[in-house]
């Protein structure tokens, strides 16, 4: 591995990688919070559980979604949006809680971005055998804004690629705590994640979780 891709000013606790023009990991960075994230995530299923949405052409994502904040991403027979409304529980998203602001706004600013005010927080739950095929996030209204990706629990491949979907895909392997953040020239750019591997990790049993940041409305 090439060392002059790596920061290592933050003590040796945490350390950047570049994984293209205007796309890095910031490793570790997260590590030492999961308590904090733990708690707040289960407050957040508790108002809007986990669900396993259909796409359009019917069938069953293998990612299990909830989210927060004042958009989440929805998926149905009708096509992807953002929707200011839970369509499971027909009230609005929980509130996107100012933990989740200040670690999404210090992750942004690592890598460059001022004044990150995300208006949606999804997160996903992926269990051994779950995968998210690649795509584009480009159901957002700002496409100036960076996404901050948060990985937690069993580790993943994330794959990120091109414009084109057919563009070579990089694989950036992904750790509890590690915080992916894309956005300038690489912010449509497809990405996805492998099927998970069976796991077990303190945080979440066998489970992956992601957090995802967007500026949507
Ligand atoms: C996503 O692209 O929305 C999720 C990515 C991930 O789970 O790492
Ligand atoms: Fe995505």
């Amino acid at each position: 591995m090439n060392l002059d891709l790596f920061d290592l000013s933050n003590n040796g606790e945490s350390w950047t990688e570049t994984i293209c023009d205007d796309a890095i990991v910031l490793r570790q960075y997260l590590a030492s919070r999961s308590d904090e994230l733990l708690a707040t995530i289960k407050a957040i299923e508790a108002k809007a559980p986990f669900r396993h949405m259909k796409t359009a052409g019917g069938f069953t994502m293998s990612a299990a979604l909830t989210g927060c904040g004042d958009y989440g991403w929805v998926s149905d027979r009708r096509g992807y949006r953002y929707s200011k409304t839970d369509p499971l529980t027909e009230q609005p998203w929980p509130d996107m809680p100012e933990i989740l602001r200040e670690i999404a706004r210090e992750c942004a600013l690592k890598a460059g971005y001022s004044d990150y005010q995300p208006d949606a927080c999804l997160i996903n739950r992926y269990v051994p055998g779950a995968k998210m095929s690649l795509h584009q996030d480009k159901d957002e209204q700002d496409f100036t804004a960076p996404i901050v990706s948060i990985s937690l629990g069993v580790p993943a491949t994330f794959l990120f690629g091109g414009l084109q979907r057919s563009d070579k895909t990089i694989k950036v392997p992904v750790m509890h705590g590690d915080v992916v953040v894309w956005g300038g020239t690489s912010r449509m750019f497809f990405h996805g994640v492998s099927a998970i591997k069976s796991a077990y990790h303190p945080f979440w049993g066998e489970s992956r979780i992601n957090i995802t940041f967007r500026v949507a409305g």
